[in-house]
């Protein structure tokens, strides 16, 4: 990927704390800001359907309880996402990963995919998400970009789909971190953001590689990265940085 079609400014979780994370709110939220790029997470129920949703379990965001991947969409599906954020926000579902998948399809707009499996599932929800987004993508100018903190899941997506773009996730920097993202084909790291400086962004850039940053939510953080010449920004910010 020579040419990166990819927004500067993505939202994360939709509209990061401000709205239900992962609920099409959230992307409605961060869309009245001005976003057009938006960061979920994405995993399988027990009948494997993809979904968003952040954590393992229920009870932080929903009004279930237990293991999400313990139970069927259908059930899922039931659950109020919404209340535990606000009262306004009360009835609002878990999205469906093709629902929300439409709905940026539909309104143009572009999506980076964190492939976050229940763990011990990092192969099979890799490829079943890659397969899906290609589906989903398949007359779109712009594909999805797909990250992951697990090398077992863009391992996985890389074999199922290898055309979709793929960007490896670091929350540290291992000795092996730039051979890892080589070794994927990734055209991307998302670091915290953090980690970044001179002689990393330089490696990253040197390699091929664009540069992007998660959660920065403070104006001096994105003075930094942007002296640095970083490519991407993942904020829960929607209501302070206008995305340009
Ligand atoms: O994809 C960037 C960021 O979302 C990674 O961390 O825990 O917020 O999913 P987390
Ligand atoms: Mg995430």
């Amino acid at each position: 990927m020579t040419d990166w079609p990819y927004p500067r400014w993505v939202a994360h979780r939709g509209a990061g704390k401000l709205a239900p994370e992962n609920t099409l709110a959230a992307f409605e939220f961060g869309a009245r800001h001005g976003y057009r790029m938006f960061e979920c997470d994405v995993k399988l129920s027990a009948d494997d359907v993809l979904f968003l949703l952040h954590d393992a379990t229920l009870e932080r965001t929903t009004n279930g309880r237990g293991e999400a991947r313990a139970q069927s969409w259908q059930a899922l599906s039931q659950l109020d996402a919404g209340s535990w954020h606000s009262v306004g926000c009360k009835g609002q579902r878990l999205a469906s990963f093709e629902a929300i998948a439409r709905y940026c399809l539909d309104k143009g707009y572009f999506l980076n995919i964190e492939i976050k499996p229940t763990p011990g599932l990092e192969t099979v929800t890799g490829i079943k998400l890659a397969n899906a987004a290609d589906l989903l993508w398949k007359d779109a100018a712009v594909p999805p970009l797909l990250s992951s903190f697990q090398v077992a899941c863009l391992q996985a997506a890389k074999s199922a789909q290898p055309q979709l773009p793929r960007a490896l996730l670091l929350d540290k920097l291992t000795p092996d971190w730039l051979a890892t993202a080589l070794a994927l084909e990734c055209v991307a790291v998302v670091c915290k953001y953090t980690l970044w400086d001179e002689q990393t962004v330089a490696q990253a850039r040197n390699a091929g590689l664009r540069t992007l940053s998660y959660t920065v939510n403070d104006e001096s953080a994105v003075q930094r990265l942007t002296a640095l010449g970083t490519d991407g920004i993942i904020t829960d910010r929607v209501d302070l940085f206008k995305p340009d």
